[in-house]
């Protein structure tokens, strides 16, 4: 097929090659198949850009840009915000007509999205980045997480990330909404029941020691003050008074009687 751009804009971004590469309407199984292949098609993109975005955090820790770094990871946080309100555009998708689609989806599946496999992915490849940097400022991550102030910049690149991983989860649980919005709870689909499938990735963790140093940094309070363990109240709180009988309810106003006409 031969594109011919007609100005510099379109050029630059090879406009007619990304038009046509949805549908012609006449293709579509419903007029909604177009809402559908734009979201997920822009969907790749912005994924895209998070791995590429990510390698660059990796690369920044590496050489010690930790400022940089972190203004990476901050763009990083606002795609994936958009990528979860992308899904609200597909809350206006019927059930009937997301049948339809699906009959002319074959066996695709999200689970083969090449960007979400990479979003997944990357972080492994980051992280020893940020582990490396730890060993070069002579801190373990307990350490970092005990006194935060000491090592503020470390700190934050550290939530950063955890960030990342929080707003990855955030996108699943709204997709999973959207799922049971269009297919119901129930539905098994290509590769099972989807609801127990789709669960099971919520539980998934990006950066599980920077979880897991939560739990230690809570082992090691609650060690320290076994009375406290378990949030149970140590007596420097004062239960509260029981409160006098709730006064009865105040009614409603009466509305003002119509005069028949
Ligand atoms: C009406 C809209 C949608 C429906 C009904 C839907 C349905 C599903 C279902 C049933 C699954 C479970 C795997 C399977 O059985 O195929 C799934 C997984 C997935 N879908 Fe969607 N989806 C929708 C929109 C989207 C959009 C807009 C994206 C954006 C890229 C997307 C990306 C994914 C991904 C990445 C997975 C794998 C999730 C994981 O492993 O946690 N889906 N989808």
């Amino acid at each position: 097929m031969s594109f011919s751009p007609t100005t510099d804009y379109e050029l630059y971004l090879r406009v007619p090659e990304l038009l046509s590469l949805q549908k012609s309407p006449s293709e579509r199984a419903c007029p909604d198949e177009l809402l559908f292949q734009v979201v997920h098609q822009a969907a790749e993109l912005w994924m895209k850009l998070v791995d590429h975005e990510m390698q660059q955090v990796g690369a920044r820790l590496s050489a010690d840009q930790l400022a940089d770094a972190l203004k990476t990871l901050r763009r990083i946080h606002s795609v994936l915000a958009l990528l979860g309100q992308s899904l609200e555009t597909l809350y206006s998708l019927t059930p009937a007509d997301y049948m339809r689609i699906r009959e002319v989806l074959g066996r695709g599946s999200g689970q083969e999205s090449p960007g979400f496999k990479r979003m997944m992915a990357v972080p492994g490849e980051v992280y020893p980045h940020f582990e490396a940097l730890l060993d070069r400022r002579k801190v373990t991550l307990i350490e970092l997480y005990r006194q935060p102030s000491l090592h503020a910049d470390l700190f934050q690149v550290a939530e950063a990330l955890v960030d990342y991983d929080l707003r990855l989860q955030e996108w699943r649980n709204r997709h999973i909404l959207l799922v049971y919005r269009t297919i119901g709870v129930g539905t098994p689909s290509l590769k099972g029941k989807h609801s127990e499938l789709l669960e099971r990735g919520l539980r998934q963790q990006f950066f599980p020691k920077l979880w897991q140093v939560r739990d230690d940094l809570y082992g090691e309070w609650s060690a320290a003050h076994p009375s406290g363990a378990g949030y149970a109240l140590t007596g420097t709180v004062q239960p509260e008074p029981e409160s006098p009988a709730a006064p009865p309810p105040a009614r409603a106003p009466k509305p003002p009687k119509r005069r028949a006409k």
